[in-house]
């Protein structure tokens, strides 16, 4: 039996990226995880390494919780909870920030990207894979899924892990495994690169239509003229079609796009038809919670007393150890 977590930042609005590369793939390794309970948070306390607008945070946690919910996360076999609203994670977070490798930290991409400008790097980012290690490590996780770029994160938990139990000579802390949706490549934005909330290039599906719309237009084409045939496997739009159409969609909109008199506006119209059909009950259901941010707060006050019940052993074993109890 596994014990499944994962969590996802509330730096932003949760979009297309993370719905297919996170939210998606995570809700069906628990349904296939049926015998243990998993575990689902929003990382609301990273969150405060980028964005320092509490007001904004708020609402994006609400959005990132929305969206889970949105996507059918069952809460009956989920602990469904905020980072922040479990401190114990922050005092196991100061427990292995004292056994983590200044080498090792210096060379995480989350702090390595941000290196060139040392002055726009805190403290808070440079030990952002032990805050990561902490809430994986709390709840005796053995099933991380999350996207490629997470791995490095995963492999300094393990490190971490294992240094602490040989140090402590007693197995307390389970190494956790990753587990990474091969069959998700790393989605498309807007402008082509990897989406991202930090790019300002995210597809976000929860706009109102007329916003989804104007949002979907903005994707970045080529200028072949209308009448000639076009590409589809450098086009964006085709790309994030393809993802989510079934392949007799896709085959019939190759097909167009080989054809010619097929505008890149038409592609657009295909792509924004496929969302608004394929994602209707998602986003009905995103618009309902957004609007009931009580019955979000409900659910998560449930999952956050749960999650503490379970935290708690584990960090008293820890405090046992290291002669603070
Ligand atoms: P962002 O880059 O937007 O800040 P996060 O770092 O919060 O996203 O990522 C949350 C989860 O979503 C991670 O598991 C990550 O791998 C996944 N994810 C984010 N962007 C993409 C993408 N463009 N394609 C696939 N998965 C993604
Ligand atoms: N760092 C992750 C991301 O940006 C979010 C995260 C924080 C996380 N803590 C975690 C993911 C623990 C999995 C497990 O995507």
């Amino acid at each position: 039996m596994a014990r499944v977590l994962t969590g996802i930042q509330s730096s932003g609005r949760p979009h297309l990226g993370n719905i297919l590369g996170a939210i998606v793939p995570a809700i069906q390794l628990i349904e296939q995880n049926s015998k243990e309970e998993s575990f689902i948070f929003i990382a609301d306390f990273h969150s405060l390494t980028s964005q320092k607008d509490g007001a904004t945070r708020k609402q994006n946690t609400l959005a990132v919780a929305a969206a889970w919910l949105a996507f059918g996360l069952d809460i009956e076999k989920t602990v469904f909870y905020r980072q922040s609203r479990i401190p114990e994670v922050a005092e196991l977070n100061w427990y292995l920030n004292c056994f983590a490798p200044f080498p090792m930290l210096a060379n995480a991409h989350s702090f390595k990207d941000k290196a060139s400008r040392l002055a726009d790097v805190n403290a808070g980012l440079f030990t952002y894979p032990v805050l990561m290690a902490a809430d994986i490590l709390l709840y005796s996780a053995d099933l991380v899924p999350v996207g490629k770029d997470q791995l490095q994160h995963l492999e300094m938990a393990r490190d971490l892990a294992s240094t602490f139990n040989h140090l402590m000579e007693e197995d307390i802390l389970t190494l956790p495994e990753a587990r990474i949706a091969v069959d998700v490549m790393t989605i498309p934005g807007t402008d082509g690169q990897k989406m991202s909330k930090s790019y300002q290039n995210i597809l976000d599906i929860f706009l109102s239509d007329k916003e989804l719309k104007k949002n979907v237009n903005a994707i970045i084409t080529d200028s072949t003229p209308l009448e000639e045939p076009k590409d589809p496997d450098t086009c964006t739009v085709f790309k994030l079609y393809s993802l989510m159409a079934t392949p007799t969609q896709t085959h019939s909109l190759r097909a167009q796009y080989l054809a010619g008199n097929f505008g890149y506006g038409h592609a657009k119209k295909e792509l924004f038809d496929l969302l608004v059909t394929r994602y209707a009950k998602e986003r009905e259901q995103f618009d309902f919670f957004m609007n009931h941010p009580e019955e979000i707060e409900k659910r998560l006050l449930e999952g956050e007393a749960k999650a503490r019940l379970i935290a708690l052993p584990l960090l008293n074993r820890v405090r046992e150890k290291l002669g603070f109890l």
